[in-house]
């Protein structure tokens, strides 16, 4: 089968497409890599980019390479968003068959969706909605999870909360906003000019053009406010936030997930405001939650690029320009 694999820590352009062994489960769970007769053999249609992918590539941060591995990369495929179709099933899955179309996020199995087929572990996989792409599919596991995370990080919102999501044009950012509005809350968009039409067509209530309005600055107050991308103090944040607000980072600058991890607890030791980070990694009941809301037609994934399978070093030189418009995903031939 065809992959992109990379055999050692480095830019976009270490990225090679090569033929490689196709993967079949393994019944044996002593067998290196495997996850016994959990296995499923997926047949990958699309595969979303994230910035996990170009964090594991370049092998960054450094102290990252304890998990990465230490000389060279771990998991030689990237990719940890699929989906496609079951090929074949472990003994002991029974939540999937053959012929089943499938979602997921793979990176706690190893990641490996930037391949023709992969072999995962059965519970980092869903059923595919069928009112959606396997491109739009692709595009959602880790993005949206994440988001759902986030928002959910300090507990349920309720209906009329006011939720501000920063970053709110990313991949993360755009299922932030339509989750937060399929909750029940009053959405503002934090976005650039040219994202704002964008950001009103997902559902956001208000939109503030960062280029145009410090919203930390304007007076208005919110009860959460998920950090998906960019950068303000957390100073800033708990000026935004009502008395009882919560501040939850899921991503953005070094100093924006610095300060959230090391001021976040202190400056919530007191008072009723709560400040940290967010976002647990995969879970299967948290799919299966943003699962119901695409089927719901509540969220609909944005996807600003699709590439074929050899271009992936060009789409992840894109996702780290840092202005993609929702989701970048990778189109494996073979539909
Ligand atoms: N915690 C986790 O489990 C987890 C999971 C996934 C991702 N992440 C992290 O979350 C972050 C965002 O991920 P993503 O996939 O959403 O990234 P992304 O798709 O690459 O984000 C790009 C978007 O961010 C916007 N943006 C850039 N600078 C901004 C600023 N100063 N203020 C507001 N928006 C800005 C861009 O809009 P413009 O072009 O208009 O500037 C663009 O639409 C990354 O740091 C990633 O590492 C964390």
């Amino acid at each position: 089968m065809k992959a992109i694999v990379s055999t050692k820590y480095g830019s976009p352009d270490v990225l090679q497409l090569k033929e490689v062994a196709k993967p079949t489960p393994k019944d044996d769970p002593h067998s290196p890599g495997s996850w016994g007769k959990c296995e499923v053999l997926v047949k990958v249609y699309a595969a979303g980019v994230n910035a996990a992918d170009w964090h594991w590539l370049r092998g960054d941060p450094l102290v990252g390479r304890f998990m990465y591995g230490l000389l060279k990369p771990r998991n030689t495929i990237l990719g940890a968003d699929i989906a496609g179709r079951v090929e074949a099933v472990g003994k002991d899955v029974k939540a999937f068959q053959p012929g089943d179309e499938v979602f997921g996020d793979i990176s706690a199995g190893g990641f490996g969706g930037f391949a023709e087929y992969v072999c995962t572990r059965a519970d980092a996989l869903a059923l595919k909605p069928a009112n959606i792409t396997f491109e739009q599919a692709a595009a959602v596991p880790m993005a949206a999870v994440t988001a759902l995370q986030g928002l959910r990080t300090t507990g349920p919102i309720r209906p009329g909360q006011k939720v501000l999501v920063n970053g709110a044009s990313g991949g993360v950012g755009t299922f932030a906003v339509q989750i937060a509005k399929a909750l029940g809350a009053e959405v503002t968009a934090v976005c650039s000019t040219k994202n704002m039409e964008m950001a009103r067509s997902i559902g956001a209530d208000h939109v503030i053009d960062y280029t145009q309005e410090d919203f930390t600055q304007n007076g208005q107050q919110y009860d959460l406010i998920l950090a998906a991308n960019g950068y303000q103090p957390i100073s800033a944040y708990k000026r935004a936030l009502s008395p009882a607000g919560r501040y939850v980072m899921t991503g953005g600058s070094t100093a924006q997930m610095f300060q959230a991890m090391l001021l976040g607890p202190w400056l919530s030791r007191n008072g009723t405001q709560k400040m940290g980070n967010g976002g647990a990694g995969p879970n299967h009941q948290d799919l299966a939650f943003v699962r119901d809301l695409l089927e719901a037609g509540k969220v609909v994934p944005v996807i600003d690029r699709c590439y074929p399978l050899s271009h992936v070093p060009d789409a992840i030189r894109y996702l780290e320009e840092g202005h993609a418009r929702g989701k970048v995903v990778i189109t494996i031939a073979g539909q």
